[in-house]
């Protein structure tokens, strides 16, 4: 187990440059197992999360070059098998990525439960109701998911009754290939979505509507294009920074991103009292010095709403605004379990169901907390930065899974963090 010592009290100031999206390179890694031939990925974050659903792929026959950090060849064309033994699918929950690709591409597919962060109950009930729709049948049995099809399988005109990135890209992955059209209806939007969409249309595929409602879908037997990806700007890890830079009263430009991702937060950061200004692809985020920031209500949302990944950073940016703060997180139903750690450090916040009410400012002190999952764990570095004192953060391997050199673009912006075994 490793550990963040986290010196706080410094105002965050420079610039850093946003990594590739861990969300979007999951499910990009996927989608190249779906075609005929090899594909080149650029721009994939150095996190542990990627590497893993590479070595999924590797697991059952494709081969990955790994050309330079951050740029892949994946060739699917020695897969062997549908049914992935390995069980570092349990360390990511995007590894079901690949029951979508299996269905397409073989008629049938088999893996392990996934894991994946605790945020409470995370079904896949819809996921299942998409591939039944396109014809497959779906068992569960000895903690492993099964899908078979004793007909061909169509392609069909379905509604998603929960809205949802994984079982929206799960689907597309499996009807890109299938014959006939589907159509998904309640589909997600997310950026992530978009880009696994854009990359199968590079390849070949036919994609309409991803990043709106309905997205529609027609099965293309083949798929083979010019090979060639980079995936996009991670809005979460750029939303982390530039809620540091807002909680440490300090100054930051976020640089390789994509402005119009950033709006849900920043123009919430702005009615705090913040500042912003951007460019193609950059914002500067900043404050008067030791600005008094306002409280705030937010509510977590599918996307173009307040994204839920960003909601322990912003809880812990509302315990530094003077007033009665509310966060309503209605997309997962036990996403603040990191609330107590956050109260040892001197936070006042009452969680009840889906509510927490913040009460600020606090003066935070240093403590010795943990990272409960990947973005609760990104929350406490950022109370560490603000804390009066020297804050130890346990288990912040979790937190590496989804930000690529943390420690070393924290650093760069004048923060003192380090890890220890
Ligand atoms: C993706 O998870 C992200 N992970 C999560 O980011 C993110 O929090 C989430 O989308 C929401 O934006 C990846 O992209 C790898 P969902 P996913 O299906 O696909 C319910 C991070 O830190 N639901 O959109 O699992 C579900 O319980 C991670 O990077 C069903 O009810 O999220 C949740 O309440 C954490 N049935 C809601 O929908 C289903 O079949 C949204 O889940 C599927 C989901």
């Amino acid at each position: 187990m490793n550990s963040y010592i986290v010196r706080g009290g410094t105002p965050l100031r420079g610039e850093v440059t946003i990594s590739g999206s861990k969300n979007a390179a999951l499910g990009v890694i996927a989608a190249a197992m779906v075609l005929d031939v090899p594909s080149r990925i650029e721009n994939i974050p150095q996190v542990a999360d990627a590497e893993i659903q590479l070595e999924i792929c590797e697991s059952i026959g494709a081969i990955v070059h790994r050309e330079s950090p951050g740029t892949v060849t994946i060739d699917p064309r020695p897969i062997r098998t549908s049914h992935i033994e390995t069980d570092k699918v349990r360390n990511i929950r995007a590894s079901y990525y690949l029951l979508g690709v299996m269905l397409g591409k073989f008629g049938e597919g088999s893996i392990k439960m996934p894991g994946g962060c605790d945020l409470g109950t995370r079904p896949i009930d819809q996921h299942i109701k998409g591939f039944e729709a396109l014809g497959a049948t779906v068992t569960i049995e000895h903690g492993m998911i099964r899908l078979s099809s004793a007909q061909k399988l169509h392609g069909e005109h379905l509604f998603l009754d929960q809205g949802s990135v994984g079982a929206t890209i799960n689907i597309m992955l499996a009807a890109v290939r299938i014959e006939g059209t589907t159509i998904i209806e309640n589909a997600g939007k997310e950026p992530h979505i978009v880009d696994v969409a854009n990359f199968l249309n590079t390849m070949g595929a036919n994609i309409r509507g991803a990043g709106t409602d309905v997205i529609r879908i027609t099965g293309t037997p083949v798929l083979h294009g010019d090979g060639m990806y980079s995936i996009i700007p991670d809005q979460i890890e750029a939303g982390t920074f530039m809620i540091a830079a807002v909680l440490t009263r300090g100054d930051i430009t976020v640089r390789n991103i994509i402005p119009h991702h950033m709006e849900p937060l920043s123009v919430k950061l702005v009615e705090m009292g913040a500042h912003t200004e951007s460019g193609d692809d950059w914002m500067r985020v900043w404050t008067d010095d030791n600005a008094e920031l306002s409280a705030a209500h937010f509510k977590t949302m599918r996307y173009p709403g307040f994204p839920t990944d960003l909601q322990p950073q912003t809880t812990v940016l509302l315990a530094t605004a003077t007033g009665t703060s509310r966060m309503h997180e209605d997309v997962f139903d036990n996403r603040f379990q990191y609330v107590d750690d956050l109260k040892m450090m001197g936070a006042r916040v009452l969680v009840a169901d889906r509510f927490a009410i913040i009460e600020g400012p606090c003066p935070l002190t240093g403590a010795h907390i943990r990272a409960h999952d990947l973005r609760a764990g990104a929350a406490m570095v950022l109370a560490g930065l603000y804390a009066r004192g020297e804050t130890r953060i346990d288990d912040s391997q979790i937190v590496e899974r989804g930000y690529e050199d943390f420690i070393k673009k924290l650093t760069a912006l004048g923060a003192d963090i380090r890890e220890v075994e």
